[in-house]
């Protein structure tokens, strides 16, 4: 198994060595490498199972370091870094040369953001480099918000798994990119898009194209339990549905009096979509764990984080 720890120095030692290590941030915990590493890059998408045509995200200490990767920072990316960094956004900036293909698939920009996680920023202070993490789990499944699903997940594939503890927003950051218009939401994520548009004026949706998906956060089927997981507007409508089988609920505040069920996640007593958020991830891997027949799982009101977790929600329960 890899080791968990909280040794910051034997985790940059292993970075610093071209080795991956799992690394603690407040959305989801990343499968990180040096950028300017191929034999690190090529690993981590390689222990991930991740097709070299989708991009990484490259972690920064502060936003000072943007000069080294980013060619141009246009006055809105700059007003949002300076409004939201360290924290769960990113900005897909024009790259510098320097910036290795291999992290961008090739393409003219690079994704960056300061994450928001004491652990992680004063290992990124300590490195010589910045680091590339796609979120640490096997390319489709349900991304990990403690060290122990990275452990489950990858046994003894790499040394480290830098432990900071649950994560406290619980699920992927916020990706905007820019065009003449201004900005556009690449994946909906921990920020939500009401507090952007305060600085942006209104944010465009990013029209996917299924053949060339520009990000497997877009994919269609993506952070999906391996368990069959259906989406509901009415529980008690669809738990009647399914009869027989043994069935888990996943709920935002209230719980269901339904017959038949064998166990349910409340995501936040107390109707926080916030709250609701940072256990999302956590209630999935739970009850994935738990050999059901179907999880049923209840659409979100459309709104701030409501709209990131329905987003994630159909994903994970599209064919
Ligand atoms: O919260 C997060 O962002 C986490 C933590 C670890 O920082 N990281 C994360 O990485 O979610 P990953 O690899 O699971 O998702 C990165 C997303 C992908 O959807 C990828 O396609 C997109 O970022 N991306 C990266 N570079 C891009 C680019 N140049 N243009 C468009 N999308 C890009
Ligand atoms: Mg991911």
């Amino acid at each position: 198994m890899s080791l968990i720890t909280t040794d910051i120095k034997l985790v940059a030692d292993s970075l610093s060595k071209e080795e991956v290590a799992a690394i603690p941030t407040e959305t989801v915990y990343g499968l990180a490498g040096n950028i300017y590493s191929e034999k690190a890059i090529r690993s981590i998408f390689r222990i991930k199972q991740r097709p070299l045509f989708n991009p990484l995200i490259v972690h920064l200490p502060n936003a000072d370091a943007l000069r080294d990767v980013a060619k141009e920072i246009p006055a809105m990316a700059k007003a949002l870094a300076d409004k939201f960094w360290p924290g769960p956004l990113t900005l897909l900036l024009p790259k510098k040369d320097t910036v290795p293909d291999l992290i961008t698939a090739g393409k003219p920009t690079v994704a960056v953001r300061v994450p928001n996680h004491a652990l992680t920023l004063s290992l990124l202070e300590q490195l010589s480099f910045p680091l590339a993490a796609p979120s640490a789990n096997p390319f489709g499944s349900i991304s990990p918000t403690t060290a122990e699903h990275v452990a489950n997940y990858f046994k003894d594939a790499f040394p480290y798994i830098l432990d900071g503890g649950p994560c406290s927003s619980g699920i992927e950051s916020t990706i905007i990119g820019f065009n003449e218009d201004g900005a556009i939401v690449y994946r909906y994520g921990s920020l939500a898009i009401e507090d952007i548009e305060e600085i942006t004026g209104p944010v465009q949706e990013y029209i996917r194209d299924e053949e060339t998906p520009d990000a497997p956060g877009m994919l269609l089927r993506h952070y999906a339990p391996s368990t069959s997981t259906i989406l509901s507007n009415d529980i008690d409508k669809t738990v009647s549905e399914h009869v027989g089988k043994k069935i888990g609920l996943m709920l935002f505040s209230h719980s269901s009096k339904a017959d038949h069920i064998v166990t349910q996640e409340i995501l936040s007593a107390s109707g926080s979509l916030e709250e609701a958020a940072s256990n999302l991830y956590a209630a999935m891997h739970r009850l994935d764990q738990q050999q059901l027949d179907i999880i049923i799982t209840e659409r979100f009101p459309d709104k701030g984080l409501g709209r990131s977790i329905n987003d994630r929600l159909q994903r994970a329960t599209h064919a």
